[in-house]
């Protein structure tokens, strides 16, 4: 059984338990979506103040949802459209303070405020994107997104994607 706490400490801190708890979930498991589920519901669980964690991945030049925690979302979202889209088409890390600020914006739960999305990259080639939403404003910081980053990174190491 699983039954981690939500840890505590300083962003730096909290992501590095995050990572040793996604090691333990991924130990002996190569399958990319119990991978995915497992660790959404580890970041759905684990951080404070996230109402949608979840995964989309590139299918024929589109975003197309994957396991995720929090409520019903958009299922396609075109590379280069909304922040999801555009972290694909950067293949970089985008951090919304403000999502009323970002225009192109694609409003899944209406109680989202702020957002974080980073790519998935396997040498280089886009597998799709890992998206982070909270419902206060400024949530997520650069601690946040290199946290993320590199949970995302452990994920595409340890899963086999085709
Ligand atoms: N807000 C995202 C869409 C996905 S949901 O937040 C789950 C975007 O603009 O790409």
């Amino acid at each position: 059984m699983f039954a981690a706490e939500r840890p505590s400490g300083s962003t730096r801190e909290i992501y590095r338990e995050l990572c040793l708890q996604a090691r333990g979930l991924f130990e002996g498991e190569r399958d990319a979506i119990a991978n995915a589920a497992n660790l959404t519901a580890l970041l759905y669980g684990g951080l404070a103040d996230v109402n949608w964690a979840g995964f989309y991945f590139l299918k024929a030049e589109e975003l197309v949802l994957g396991p995720f925690q929090g409520r019903p979302a958009c299922v396609r979202i075109p590379v280069g459209k909304g922040v999801c889209g555009t972290a694909a088409q950067r293949r970089e890390a985008v951090v919304v303070t403000d999502i009323e600020k970002f225009p192109g914006h694609i409003a899944c739960d209406a109680a989202s405020r702020s957002e974080v999305v980073v790519p998935l990259l396997r040498n280089g080639r886009l597998l799709g994107v890992l998206d982070l939403d909270s419902p206060r404003r400024n949530r997520f910081n650069d601690d946040d997104r290199s946290g993320l980053e590199t949970l995302a990174a452990l994920w595409v190491e340890r899963s086999a994607v085709a």
